[in-house]
């Protein structure tokens, strides 16, 4: 490889803008090409993001026959698998935003493309590069919870329902479930190493973002701003998991982590949960008295969590490493959401059977 990694971005919308940045910072990073498929989006990007070297195209298979080294997948939820099996195809990596996929059998495809290519397909996570919710994942991970029968998790916006393409189920493919629904049930699966999700019993609602009192797009809303779940997982676990876009309440409640030794209790940092971590207590017996111990959190200082997920990236392309937030895992993930939006649909609960990748 050369001494410079070689990027595209594909999609040029607000997320791009985020990459495009992150990228900029690095002096081994050039941001070869952009592609939108709007016509004349990516060229306009390019010049407002001072990108003078990049070329644009309004496709992005004409970005793959590039010489590049790997490519962030910035556009809506539905096209994350037509241009991530692509680029893998083409020898690229790939930096696919989250949530992976809009169903289960896209998200294996792009594992599978991953798996043939060899190419390192990342879900972009970026609450991962979050020491708090790494210290999460090693206090659960240490076993001092004991065995953990029952995760809780989720979080909700009293109102926070976004509108554009994230509203439209042919290009979002779900709502608030698989948008930041996707970021708890990564901190919590993470947690546990991700567990295979067995069952789920779901439903879902969306009256505020069909109602024109709460939603400016009321007439367009077609997704759900509301949704609650049972997941069973292999080795006897529960999840509970539930997430909102707006509400009459101000939150869904904190992450609980029970184990037959101690729980951990997490608080979101914000209002809106984003995925990073608050505060952190251990609830265990210490010589027999109930104790509550809050755990001192990390300092996040000046850490951008973003910056942090693409630069790991680069750095795994450049070194040759696995995927650091891996597709083949994040399957799981998908399968979650693919089973709640088919369990709220029938209002039965449903089996998730994950194809081999
Ligand atoms: N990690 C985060 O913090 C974060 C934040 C916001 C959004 N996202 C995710 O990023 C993705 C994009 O969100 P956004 O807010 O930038 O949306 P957006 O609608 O602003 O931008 C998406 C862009 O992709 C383009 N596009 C659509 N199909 C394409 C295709 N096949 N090829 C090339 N371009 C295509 C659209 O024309 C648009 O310009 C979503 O999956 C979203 O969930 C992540």
């Amino acid at each position: 490889m050369a001494d410079s990694v070689r990027i595209g971005i594909i999609g040029s919308g607000g997320i791009a803008g985020a990459h495009a940045g992150a990228y900029k910072r690095m002096s081994d990073v050039e941001i070869v090409a952009v592609a939108d498929v709007v016509p004349g989006k990516a060229a306009e990007f390019v010049q407002r993001h001072g990108l003078p070297a990049a070329r644009a195209f309004d496709d992005h298979r004409a970005l793959l026959e590039l010489d590049l080294d790997g490519v962030s997948v910035c556009t809506p939820n539905v096209a994350h698998h037509r241009t991530s099996v692509d680029a893998l195809r083409a020898g690229k990596h790939v930096l696919c935003e989250k949530p992976m996929a809009v169903t289960l059998e896209q998200a294996v495809e792009m594992a599978r493309a991953a798996k043939e290519s060899g190419k390192i397909l990342t879900i972009g996570f970026q609450p991962r590069y979050d020491p708090n919710m790494r210290m999460v994942r090693s206090v659960v991970q240490s076993g001092q919870l004991g065995r953990v029968y029952y995760v809780e998790t989720g979080g909700g916006r009293r109102r926070g329902a976004p509108g554009g393409t994230f509203i439209r189920k042919d290009l979002a493919g779900s709502g608030a479930i698989a948008d930041i629904g996707c970021y708890a049930l990564d901190m919590a699966l993470h947690a546990l190493d991700y567990p295979r999700p067995l069952t789920v019993s779901a439903y879902s609602s969306n009256y505020f973002g069909t109602n024109p009192k709460y939603h400016r797009e009321a007439d367009r809303f077609e997704v759900e701003d509301f949704g609650i779940a049972l997941v069973r997982l292999e080795g006897g676990a529960v999840l509970n998991f539930k997430v909102s876009w707006a509400m009459h309440m101000d939150s869904l409640g904190n992450t609980l982590f029970l184990g037959t030794d101690a729980g951990l209790k997490v608080l979101p940092s914000g209002g809106a949960w984003d995925g990073t971590v608050g505060g952190v207590t251990l609830y265990h017996d210490v010589l027999g008295m109930h104790t509550e111990s809050p755990l001192p959190l990390r300092p996040r200082g000046n850490l951008d969590i973003f910056y942090e997920k693409v630069r790991d990236f680069v750095v795994a392309v450049k070194e040759g490493r696995p995927a650091p937030i891996p597709g083949e895992t994040i399957v799981r993930n998908q399968a979650v959401i693919d089973g709640i939006l088919r369990s709220a649909a029938t209002g039965h609960e449903v089996d998730i059977d994950i194809p081999a990748i």
